[in-house]
Order: structure tokens, then sequence, then C-alpha cells
């Protein structure tokens, strides 16, 4: 793909609705995939890391017809070739969990960017519950050996999703109680999508912020229709879009807005953005509202401690508000970013480096010297093939006169295929 070359500038209005959540798109396919029955998803994100997610499941056996699952009652069947999840750190550790219980071995790869990214953190309490892996330094690709469960006391040390899932995945299969703990509550899909497919188990979070779940295994899962709500990871970019261009208002329909992802929100309103949440509702149990966007002065913000597993994703579009608030921002506790589809911090200051923004870089994240309503450069950028770093530059690019250009765009049909044609379509 060539380069996307953006004449920025200008006010951005009118009504979108961001393709459905990600994070929940992957798990309804994974676990009614693991059901024993039949069941609807509407709304699924039409992506290629979704994409990777249902190829995986058809190699092991689910049947994934449009928007019916129909899923393997816990027994997959021996894939026939290695389960290629491309560029979806998601698929390749919810896998690794899902298949450590199974009876037969199975290898998943990954491009290479995945290959860079560890897996020690899923290999590690996954081991420890007797699930066994070879791999080179925990690396992509990674080969399991299929076996049995059992369960026990298991901690993270990264507050993660994907970690907590693989554990529960496995745990579903194994046996005895599961005693998992991490640092602070990650994003809680997991936890609401089997609750609502019968599982059993408690969980809380202590004052100190820790987040433990108990469970017993195994368990089984009654297959479950789901409705998947807007991302709020995509809707951010609209967001932070809206709030910088002058002149702006942009209605964001269906937007999630689970507590444990809306850490993105409570900070641009913390910087004076004008973010109206309105007709509040659940859908598919999770919370969801349509957002009303105004341009708006923003001041400068500190991010760390329990917020940053709650916007971890939304960092980079974060900085780029932050490029155009008046004061110093900080980031911190915010290492997890040097592992995701690019070292983000570094990529992330590269986008404010390019707009003519002074910053800091930390081991565990960043200062930004907010430019406060002066004029921005336009960038010349590449995205390094990071999904979020591309879509941070193009809406850092339309906020300020001038043609920009972004290189490693094509990365963004990993989660939302249409956002250049939908960011286009604000503009007027
Ligand atoms: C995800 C969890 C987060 C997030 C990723 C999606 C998930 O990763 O950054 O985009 O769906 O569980 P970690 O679990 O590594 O924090």
């Amino acid at each position: 793909m060539s380069p996307i070359k953006l004449q920025g500038g200008g006010r951005l209005r009118g009504k979108i609705r961001v393709p459905g959540d990600k994070s929940i798109s992957h798990r309804a396919l994974i676990f009614n995939g693991l059901s024993s029955g039949t069941a609807t998803v509407e709304g699924l994100l039409g992506s290629e890391d979704v994409a990777s997610t249902a190829a995986c499941l058809r190699a092991l056996g689910v049947k994934i017809d449009g928007s019916t699952v129909e899923g393997c009652g816990g027994q997959f069947r021996r894939p026939s070739t290695n389960l290629d999840c491309g560029n979806s750190g998601t698929t390749f550790r919810l896998l690794l969990g899902l298949l450590a219980g199974q009876s037969f071995d199975a290898t998943c790869i990954g491009d290479a960017s995945l290959s860079k990214r560890p897996m020690a953190r899923v290999i590690r309490p996954l081991t420890a519950m007797g699930a066994s892996f070879v791999s080179e330094r925990e690396y992509p690709p990674i080969s399991i050996q299929g076996g049995s469960i059992k369960n026990g006391s298991v901690e993270s040390t990264v507050a993660s999703a994907q970690v907590k899932t693989a554990v529960m995945l496995a745990a579903l299969q194994g046996t005895g109680e599961l005693l998992f703990r991490e640092p602070a509550l990650s994003r809680d899909h997991t936890e609401r999508m089997l609750r609502a497919m019968g599982v059993d188990f408690e969980d809380e979070v202590a004052m100190d912020g820790t987040h433990t779940i108990r469970m017993m295994g195994p368990q089984s899962l009654e297959a479950v229709d789901f409705v998947i709500p807007g991302d709020i990871s995509s809707a951010a970019f609209f967001m932070v879009a809206g709030l910088i261009a002058p002149g702006s208002e942009i209605h964001i329909e269906n937007v999630g807005i689970n507590p444990s992802r809306a850490g993105v929100l409570e900070v641009l309103k913390a910087m004076g953005g004008s973010i109206e949440e309105v007709r509040p509702r659940t859908v598919g149990g999770e919370p969801v509202a349509d957002l009303v966007v105004r341009s708006s002065a923003l001041s400068a913000v500190d991010i760390s401690g329990d917020l940053v597993p709650r916007l971890i994703d939304e960092i980079p579009v974060l900085a780029v508000a932050m490029a155009h608030a008046r004061g110093r921002s900080t980031v911190r506790q915010a290492s997890e970013l040097r592992v995701k589809e690019s070292d983000r911090i570094q990529t992330t200051l590269q986008i404010l480096d390019q707009l003519g923004v002074d910053t800091v870089e930390v081991a565990d994240g960043f200062d930004v010297i907010g430019q406060g309503g002066t004029p921005l450069k336009p960038l010349r950028i590449d995205a390094e093939n990071d999904h979020r770093i591309a879509m941070s530059a193009l809406v850092a690019a339309i906020a300020v006169p001038g043609q920009s250009t972004v290189e490693g765009a094509e990365a963004i049909a990993t989660s939302f295929p249409t956002f250049y044609s939908s960011l286009e379509g604000l503009r007027g």
C-alpha cells in the first residue's frame, strides 16, 4: 500500500458508528466455540485480527458461518496445519490457554511483529497449572503439548486481560480450584461473558487494587447469543480528533463504556474535553452510550497506576491530545506499551516529535510539553505496521494545516478497516 497523504486543517462534523469491540469479538467466537451449542454473534468486528481467531477456530473444528458459531462441546479437533494468529496477540495468548488442556499437540504461529511479542507471561502461569509448551525463548512460534491441567494458585505480574483469559480458559478444562491474582483489574469482558454462559466463579478487587478470581474446574459453557457494542478503542480516535480540530462536533454512536475500558473518557474529560454521554443503555451485558464530542481547549494530565490498564491501547492517541493541551502531561507505569504491536513509547514519541512537540522518554512512559493552542507542524511518519500508531498519526495529521504523510497504514485493517474513510467522511 502506498503512503497516505493527508491535507490537514478544517473542522470535523457528523455522525459515525464505530465497528464492534475487538476484545469482545475474539471472546464471543472463542467462548462459543468451546461451548456445546449454537449461538449467533451480532455486530462482530470484521477485521484481520478477528478473522485470524475465526480461522484458527475453524481449523480446530468449530463451525463459524456468518454470525453463527457452533461449539465443539469442549473437544476440539487436532488441527492439520499450524494455527496462524497473524498480527493478533489476543488470538495467540487465548489459544495457548484454550489448547493447554486438550488431548493433542498444536503449534501457534504469528507474523513478524507477533513473533517479537513476549509469551512468557502466559506460558509461566499455564506451566504452573501443568501445561507444557515448546518454544525458543518463549516467543512465537510455540507448540502446545496437550495434557491435563491441575488448577491451583497462580499470579500474573502484569494486569493483562489476555493472561487472565488464557488462565481461565485452561482452568475451565482443568481440575480443582483456581486462585488467580493480577495486580490491578484488567478489562473484564471475559468475566462478564463467562457468567452469562453459566460459569460459576467469584472475583473481587481488594483495597490495594489487586484483583482475585476463584473458580472450580472443570466447568462447561452454555452457548449464548451476543450483541457486540462498538469499540471504545476505535471511538477514541474520533474523540481526540473532534476535540483538537477547531469547530468540530462528532456524534459517535453505540460505544462500549465498560468502566474497565473507559479510562480514555475520564482522562479526556479531566483535560477539559467536552464529551457528552447520551442514551446510556446495556448491550450484550456491557454498558453502552452514544458520545457527542465538541472541540475544546485542553489542559495537561497525569496518567499512572490503576488507570493504565483501563486505557493502555488509547495512550498513543491520548498523547496527540496532550500535544495540543496547555502544560506538561506525564505517563508513568506504562512499560507495557513497549511490548505492543510496536514499542509504543518510541513510536508515539516519533509522532509528537514530527508535530514539533517536545517530549521526554522514560523507561515506563513519557512527558509531553503541550503546545496549548500554538499551531503544530504536519508530519511524515512510518507507523511501523502498528494499527494504533497509524490511526493516531492520521488523527494528528487531520488537525494540522498542511500535508502529512503516513506510511505503514495498511496495518489499520487489523482492527478498523474503514477508519480512514470514516475520518474523511467527517470533513466539512
Ligand atoms: C486485550 C487486552 C490488552 C489490550 C489488547 C486486547 C484483550 O492486552 O492491550 O489490545 O482483548 O484481552 P493485555 O492483556 O496484554 O494488557
